[in-house]
């Protein structure tokens, strides 16, 4: 039976951190988190994320903007953003609308303000293997919960599942910095369980149910879940047939209280670093 890793008590202990850091502070942080249109699963998270900057003592300011808004719009409220002082992190929640491209305005967020890690300049610096601004929250939570627990990654053979630019493609990185042998698998990948049952870390971040079964996994390997799926019952659960899989895993991440608490918990541990950063810059 495997470790279950909780994710949940361990944000806690990053937040209760950062909120006595930020009780020394004169001046708050501040958050900025745009959201567009009325996706029901957007609405909670950005909901969750205001609510957590709030009691961690953070300056939140949500701007919700109609589904219909112009790209000219969108990008006039980043520039006010980018411009305006008490502003440390600007986090524009995704997916967009259709008719917006995610990267006109991820691009144009200052790298100094960007709390998810999505500018050119942080994805740059992260591939480069140099200090990004700030990391990407999900896959710096996943290295968070992988070094709490002791699990070795230098020289490991990890298998992540999913290719987005979300989380696929920077945790692969994060874990390649960090000695890894990475394999990235996805949609088109063939044999994905003669892949993934040579793997010691399984990172599944496809949204699928049941994308990885207990004949996918090599005993005691570490198995990191990222989807996060609503089914028909209401409830949520994630990519990892849970039940069978903690029988051969020798660590698990449930959902929920798994990676999601630490994505949370990132996103305010990016916002105090880039107020740190952006007042040592005014000194
Ligand atoms: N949508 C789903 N996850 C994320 C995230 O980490 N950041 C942003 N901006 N949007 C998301």
């Amino acid at each position: 039976m495997a470790t279950i890793i909780d994710g949940k008590k361990c944000a806690e202990k990053i937040l209760d951190d950062i909120k006595n850091r930020v009780s020394n502070l004169t001046q708050k942080p501040g958050l900025s988190v745009i959201l567009v249109g009325c996706d029901p699963a957007s609405s909670v998270y950005v909901k969750n994320k205001e609510k957590k900057a709030l009691e961690t003592g953070f300056n939140s300011s949500v701007y919700k903007l109609p589904e219909n808004i112009t790209k000219e719009e969108l990008l006039a409220l980043i520039e006010k953003l980018n411009k305006d002082d008490t502003v440390d992190g600007i986090l524009l929640q995704l997916p967009l609308p259709k008719h917006l491209n995610p990267s006109d305005f991820l691009d144009k967020i200052d790298p100094k303000k960007d709390v998810d890690g999505f500018h050119p300049v942080n994805s740059g610096k992260l591939l480069n293997n140099e200090k990004p601004y700030a990391i990407s929250c999900t896959p710096k939570g996943i290295i968070r919960l992988l070094e709490s627990y002791n699990i070795q990654i230098e020289g490991k053979n990890a298998v992540v599942i999913g290719r987005s630019n979300i989380v696929g493609k920077p945790v692969s990185m994060l874990l390649l910095n960090k000695n890894a042998t990475v394999t990235i698998a996805h949609s088109k990948t063939k044999n994905l369980s003669e892949i993934t049952k040579k793997a010691d870390i399984i990172i599944s971040a496809t949204g699928r149910a049941n994308m990885v079964t207990s004949d996918m996994v090599k005993e005691g390997a570490a198995v990191i879940d990222v989807g996060i799926i609503r089914g028909n019952d209401g409830k949520l659960k994630g990519d990892v047939d849970f039940n069978s899989v903690k029988d051969v895993a020798g660590f698990i991440t449930p959902v929920p209280g798994g990676v999601g608490p630490m994505t949370i918990a990132m996103l305010m541990e990016n916002t105090l670093e880039l107020h740190l950063l952006n007042k040592e810059n005014q000194r």
